[in-house]
């Protein structure tokens, strides 16, 4: 009886072994698993049989299924291992990423702003001007009343302004979110007197409905030059010559009159604006004029003596057209896949 159980033993380890040997999937090793290890398996049969044998026999019989039991455990471990190391492999090999590769991909780019900035701001070096820099929060009497723009003005509504301190008297004292870069015409004046040539890039803020090509926030560049003798014939020049080293070729444009409280005249200033496959149209690119001689005094500058001009240009709208981008909020809200075009 007990040699019968015992070759019963043996059979089971052989049968165990091929079992395993034919296994080659995970799946295929949980069944094994259940078949072999489990509650219902032969081996739970033999472990219960051992109690029918006599003391003596159990010594052999008790052994013998441990011993099988153990066999089939380190199979069914080893296998295991086998198989998850190649699952493992498996996975590796197809995820595999090559870092160099993507690396573009990821790596910063140069905001389409930032470009036109530098290339403006080069242009402009090159013609001797300097690049002036000032605070986006600035008082009320910079960005309005020094530039003749009192507060009953009504230009005060043309340019929905973002207050953020307005319980003074005193409009040096009161401060906005700058809605203009002519701030920086008050402040250069102020800091360093006539002549003057310069121009101040910045962002700017106005309260306003959103949409496609609006935004609360947007960005201007100004331009300002202050000396003996400056006249309408230097501001057209400066912004021929400008425009043509922008777009890198001759540019249309024209002049119609405008009103801004700080020049007079004061002018607006469209250019001929081509797409291949679209018709062209005139675009209103900036606003311009002569320095007023009220804004010269408020600088402490002698309007007998020095005049000047200056204009104000949609840097945000330069980027559009540069780069033929149709909805502004990408310029305000960019991802690395829109970045990564330019
Ligand atoms: N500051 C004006 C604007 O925001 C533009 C401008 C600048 C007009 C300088 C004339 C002279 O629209």
């Amino acid at each position: 009886m007990l040699q019968e159980f015992l070759d019963q033993l043996s059979d089971w380890q052989t049968k165990a072994t091929a079992a395993l040997e034919s296994v080659e999937t995970l799946e295929a090793l949980m069944s094994f698993q259940s078949e072999f290890l489990g509650k219902k398996s032969a081996l739970q049969t033999f472990l219960k049989q051992i109690k029918d044998f006599s003391p003596e026999e159990k010594r052999a019989a008790g052994p013998a299924v441990q011993s099988l039991q153990q066999f089939i455990r380190d199979g069914f471990a080893t296998k295991q291992s086998v198989l998850e190391t190649a699952a493992l492999e498996a996975r590796l090999a197809e995820d595999w990423l090559d870092t160099t590769k993507s690396l573009p991909r990821v790596q910063g780019a140069m905001h389409p702003l930032s470009h036109v900035q530098y290339k403006i701001e080069d242009i402009f070096t090159r013609m001797g001007f300097q690049i002036a820099d000032g605070p986006e929060v600035e008082t009320e009497w910079n960005n309005f009343d020094a530039l003749n723009i009192p507060p009953t003005h009504p230009a005060r509504d043309m340019q929905d302004t973002f207050f953020v301190d307005r319980q003074h008297e005193d409009s040096r004292q009161n401060t906005v979110l700058r809605t203009h870069t002519s701030n920086l015409q008050i402040r250069s004046m102020l800091e360093q007197g006539a002549p003057l040539r310069l121009i101040a890039p910045g962002r700017v803020y106005r309260n306003e409905e959103l949409d496609a090509t609006h935004d609360a926030v947007f960005y201007q560049f100004e331009c300002l030059v202050v000396d003996e003798g400056i006249s309408m014939a230097h501001l057209k020049g400066t912004i021929e010559k400008f425009l043509e080293a922008f777009f890198e070729k001759p540019v249309k444009f024209r002049f119609r009159p405008g009103y801004f409280p700080f020049v007079e005249p004061g002018l607006e200033v469209d250019i001929w604006f081509e797409v291949p496959g679209k018709p062209g149209k005139w675009l209103e690119l900036l606003g311009a004029g002569m320095v007023h001689p009220e804004v010269l005094k408020n600088c402490n500058i002698d309007p007998d003596k020095y005049s000047g001009f200056a204009f104000g240009l949609g840097l945000t709208r330069l980027a559009m057209m540069t780069y033929s981008i149709d909805d502004l909020r990408w310029l305000n809200q960019p991802k690395v896949d829109f970045l990564s075009q330019f």
